[in-house]
């Protein structure tokens, strides 16, 4: 017998349902930095604001046929960037194998992200305590993709009350939650001074999501 045989030092399951894939996005690290760049250029990073009009702590912007926004009139998916009325770019190739193949470790199949929302976190920013519960199919999961600086994520239950884990999270790291936890609650703590020697100070992270 392989004494060794379930040992996986690099997945490390959460709660059920929610593993951390410790360093999974280096493997294919330059073709997502090339493509978050290029990304970025042409549909820019922009605070978006609540619907009680505060501007958002972390600048965000989308890929895919559907984006993530948040304005007066809340927060929901649409096809087009509000800032140029054209739709996000295209999920590029290498943030979508990423998507799939991570669901996949994490034992969701047939994972079919149509929305991925960027995130960029400066030293200081955070993302307050919600659920992602914008989507139509709670059968499919969450992939979380951690770039730059270190973060601490903190992961909850399916109550706001509920106690929260806090998980370290470093450049590559990726997080997949869904079935049993598709709901939890989770945030960003403020993130502490910090810098990564590609990305500088900041903290980039990749929510992809089957939204429609
Ligand atoms: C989010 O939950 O929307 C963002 C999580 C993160 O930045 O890691
Ligand atoms: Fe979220």
């Amino acid at each position: 017998m392989d004494l060794f045989a379930n040992i996986q030092p690099n997945k490390l399951e959460i709660v059920k349902d929610a593993y951390l894939l410790k360093s999974y996005a280096l493997a294919n690290e330059q073709s997502l930095l090339m493509d978050l760049a290029e990304l970025v250029s042409q549909a820019p990073l922009r605070f978006m604001m609540t619907k009680m009009g505060f501007a958002m702590s972390a600048a965000m912007t989308n890929c895919g046929a559907l984006g993530w926004v948040s304005d007066r009139q809340g927060y929901r998916y649409d096809m087009k960037d509000p800032a140029n009325n054209k739709p996000w770019p295209l999920m590029p190739v290498s943030f979508q194998q990423l998507a799939v193949l991570a669901a996949a470790e994490a034992g969701f199949d047939n994972f079919q992200p149509d929305a991925c929302l960027i995130n960029q976190y400066q030293v200081g920013a955070s993302m307050g305590l919600h659920q992602d519960k914008n989507e139509l199919d709670f059968n499919q999961p969450i992939v979380s993709v951690s770039l730059g600086i270190p973060a601490v994520f903190k992961f909850g239950g399916l109550a706001r009350t509920d106690k929260t884990l806090r998980i370290p999270l470093v450049h590559g790291d990726v997080i997949v939650w869904g079935g049993e936890s598709r709901l939890n609650f989770h945030a960003i703590a403020p993130l502490k001074m910090n810098t990564h020697p590609i990305l500088g100070a900041y903290r980039y992270n990749l929510t992809f999501r089957k939204a429609g």
